[in-house]
């Protein structure tokens, strides 16, 4: 049986900053969701929060990008904006960015990540959720779990994977539309790499057995500040991701979360900080960070989601979080300076583009001096 897997997720609205949705937004979403169980349009649905945002996921068979599925996700995020309006919460309603529904979320404002497959008589997945950082986020531990055998024993070690796996890279940089482009690892392993080392242009979208064609992952690849034009809030993404026999197993796709790596968002969109593996619900506090990422593992079966598990809630992932910490008060100690701070291109906030607007009137040219002038 087919089944599709979607994930939709939007921040309207937090308490005290962008921190955490609290449980009556959760409510009023989760409450708007079951009426489309009710109706059959999905066969299962999860909310859950991490950071400020709400991650709907459903079950069902209508394929991707169903208009009605997309619907009832768009329609339970009005319903949690008008309980945050209703609330005073921060930021209601920020990531829906046009007034009315047509047809689809991708390009109004919240993320998607969504595949369809042909169910496995056991089928296991993990549906991760990342807030205050960016698709490319998931660049590296993509990498490493698909191509990687330093990280991944199965492509040395299960008959199914040693044929690789076929990237799909998106370029987030091009704005007019989807620019895409598919490299097979191990063969074009440094030209993937290539691509890769720069979260903020080139992000996975998608990833594919070479032994069976099977997509073994999805991520939403939205940037919302491309498509609102502004800053309205870092793209804060969601991914699943297939595990065990065809695609690695869930703990070759969880082992590169150990390193916390370094990626862009934090305060205001615009820093770097180490990604820290969170458990479900866990709201947003240092310096609005550091980045951090959640994971719940489920099964599907014919539609039917079990309880989900929260595989960062594993004692183990307590030191990896204290290392994060470390990380994350190392790169504060500098400040606005150098790496701690992204690219001109990269902030999400104008402000200082005034501040060089306005000084650059004050640079001269300097007459060269009376020897050099001499030469
Ligand atoms: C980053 C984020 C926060 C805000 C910051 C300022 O993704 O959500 O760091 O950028 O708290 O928020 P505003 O501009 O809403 O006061
Ligand atoms: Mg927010
Ligand atoms: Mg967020």
């Amino acid at each position: 049986m087919k089944t599709t897997l979607s994930i939709i997720k939007a921040d309207v609205g937090s308490i005290g900053g962008h921190i955490t949705p609290g449980r009556k937004l959760m409510d009023a979403v989760t409450r708007h969701v079951d009426t489309g169980l009710d109706a059959g349009l999905i066969t299962d649905f999860s909310v859950s929060a991490t950071g400020d945002d709400i991650a709907i996921l459903m079950a069902h068979p209508r394929g991707v990008g169903d208009p009605d599925v997309h619907r009832l996700a768009w329609d339970a995020f009005k319903r949690g904006t008008e309980v945050a309006q209703d609330q005073g919460l921060y930021g209601a309603g920020q990531d829906l960015l046009v007034d009315a529904f047509s047809g689809n979320v991708k390009g109004m404002g919240p993320a998607v990540a969504e595949m369809e497959f042909e169910e496995r008589a056991g089928e296991p997945f993990l549906m991760f959720m990342a807030d205050k950082t960016e698709p490319g986020a998931y660049n590296l531990p993509l990498y490493l779990a698909f191509a990687d055998p330093m990280n991944t024993a199965g492509l040395l070690l299960g008959p199914e994977l040693t044929k690789g796996f076929r990237f799909r890279v998106m370029d987030v940089g091009y704005t007019a539309g989807d620019r895409v482009s598919e490299l097979d690892a191990p063969e074009g392993l440094y030209d993937l790499a290539a691509l890769l080392r720069d979260n903020n242009r080139y992000v996975v979208e998608a990833v594919y057995s070479r032994h069976s064609g099977g997509q073994a992952a999805a991520v939403s690849t939205t940037r919302l500040h491309n498509i609102a034009g502004k800053y309205t809030g870092k793209d804060d993404p969601v991914m699943l991701v297939r595990v065990q026999k065809d695609f690695p197993a869930t703990g070759e796709v969880l082992a590169p979360f150990a390193t916390a790596h370094y990626v862009n968002g934090f305060m205001r969109g615009s820093h770097v900080g180490p990604l820290m593996p969170v458990t479900r619900g866990t709201g947003i506090s240092y310096f609005d960070g550091p980045p951090v990422v959640s994971c719940l593992a489920f099964c599907v079966h014919e539609g039917r989601l079990t309880e989900p598990v929260d595989v960062f809630a594993h004692p183990f992932w307590d030191e990896v979080r204290t290392r994060a910490a470390g990380k994350a008060l190392e790169v504060r100690r500098q400040g606005f300076s150098g790496p701690a701070m992204v690219p001109y291109s990269e902030l999400e906030y104008g402000g200082i583009v005034s501040i060089l607007e306005r000084l650059d009137k004050r640079f001269r040219i300097r007459a060269p001096a009376v020897a050099e002038a001499a030469v």
